[in-house]
């Protein structure tokens, strides 16, 4: 033995139970993680030899290699081309780019851009309490990385959403030379088409961060950012869009002021922010914007109605979700004020000792600098929704969720619930099983 064996045995260890434990016998219902089909975990480990190299350059206005620095590129120049055209046929755009590794680089990159091409340090952003992601805030990356100028949108609290004729006051005042729409915490589509007018008055571009909704984009529920007059998604790829973890941004060259923008932003890409781009991901990008094409729209539809289905079953038996005059979600997640149960913490740790795994939650209403011990939990439905479950097994999970909340049966007993549960829905749907699959079905 090497003074290191302990520590090597114990990490591969640790990485084997990992595996089995939340793929096998967890329920998840983290609302920013996905779930890749069989599919595409093939072409993922069919990738290593891509996933060691090194794609620097240069992109044309289409989102295609316009300039490679290193040779040795001719598959990888046609597997990020074949990539991005995937994307763009899925979201009907005219320009992606698929070297974000991320959705907080591909909001790097776009708002650095953005701000470059306006000129204009300024960005209105959903108010961080209110469900947006750090990286639009001036806590974090927007404001303490890229030094941009913060301003809220006005938030109803009431509506769970964003106050458009309040915000267009704010707008018009504000100038900004960024409108940002999406979140974290997003049950309810966000007014784009309300605020379009305005933004463009005052000459700001407006981006919609899709990290959380891309897969319902996908399948045509929740909204159409495009056609609604957002101007940049920028999005992650692994949370209801079911692909390998990174990062996009989809627009159109539609007209001379927004070519200049995609350029900014491909000058914020490279070479500002990356050098390797983790090449390894993007067969896999491409096979899951397959499976969107297909499957999306059942998958997005039943994601939506599990959802909804677990916010009216949860708040008949006591919880108190939030937005029930409102159906309360048109997303994959709901938001549950669990305060009188104990607050987000303690009932998150009490279902994590039953293997349903999700998190706690700050609601907008909370003390925002106790981020310990909210009263909300945020829930999502599109790991379960994958592997089949409907609106009778989300009842039962739901009854399987109270049973621990209200503490009415042994952990033990809930669990064993629960991994039988795991044993009925082990397959993923709304996929390809295998690549032999994939290729039999662009065949016929
Ligand atoms: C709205 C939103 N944007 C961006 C991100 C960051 O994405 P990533 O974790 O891929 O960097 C998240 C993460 O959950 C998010 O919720």
């Amino acid at each position: 033995m090497h003074d290191f064996s302990n520590l090597v045995l114990k990490l591969i260890e640790a990485s084997r139970n990992h595996e089995s434990y939340r793929d096998k016998e967890c329920i998840n219902l983290i609302a920013s993680e996905g779930l890749k089909s069989p599919a595409v975990k093939q072409i993922l480990s069919l990738s290593t030899d891509l996933e060691g190299r090194y794609a620097e350059g240069e992109n044309d206005l289409d989102g295609h290699v316009k300039k490679r620095y290193y040779q040795g590129q001719k598959y990888m120049t046609e597997i990020e081309n074949y990539a991005t055209d995937l994307l763009k046929n899925l979201f009907n755009c005219g320009w992606a780019d698929s070297r974000l590794v991320s959705g907080t680089h591909a909001n790097l990159a776009t708002f650095k851009g953005l701000s470059l091409a306006s000129k204009n340090r300024k960005m209105v952003v959903t108010p961080l309490s209110c469900g947006a992601h750090i990286s639009h805030d001036y806590a974090g990356l927007a404001g303490s990385v890229l030094g941009l100028e913060n301003i809220n949108h006005v938030y109803n609290i009431d509506e769970f959403n964003i106050d458009a004729d309040k915000s267009a006051h704010i707008i018009r005042a504000a100038k900004p030379g960024i409108v940002t729409f999406g979140g974290s915490l997003f049950l309810f589509p966000h007014p784009i088409k309300e605020l379009k007018t305005v933004s463009k008055e005052v000459g700001a571009f407006i981006a919609y961060d899709a990290s959380h909704v891309l897969g319902l984009i996908a399948g045509g529920v929740f909204q159409d950012p495009f056609n609604e007059g957002a101007d940049f998604i920028t999005s992650s790829t692994h949370k209801t869009f079911p692909g390998p973890q990174g990062g996009i941004i989809l627009g159109n060259p539609k007209n001379k002021r927004l070519e200049k923008a995609i350029k900014a932003i491909q000058f914020a890409i490279f070479p500002l922010s990356t050098s390797n781009t983790h090449l390894g991901r993007l067969p896999a990008l491409g096979i899951a914007a397959l499976e969107m094409k297909i499957f999306g729209k059942d998958l997005a539809r039943q994601t939506v109605k599990n959802a909804q289905t677990a916010g009216q079953y949860l708040y008949e038996n006591g919880v108190k979700v939030l937005c029930e005059s409102k159906g309360f979600t048109q997303s994959h997640q709901i938001a549950v004020d669990v305060c009188n149960f104990g607050g987000g913490k303690k009932v998150a740790q009490k279902l994590e000792e039953v293997n349903i795994v999700l998190n706690k939650n700050l609601l907008p209403y909370n003390d925002q600098n106790d981020r310990d011990n909210p009263s909300g939990l945020r829930i999502g439905f599109q790991d379960v929704t994958r592997r089949g479950l409907k609106e009778d097994a989300i009842k039962h999970l739901c009854d399987l969720m109270l049973s621990a909340m209200k503490e009415k049966k042994k952990p033990s007993k809930i669990k064993e619930s629960i991994l039988e549960l795991k044993k009925e829905f082990n397959q993923v749907k709304y996929g390809f099983e295998s690549l032999e699959e994939v290729i039999k079905y662009c065949e016929a």
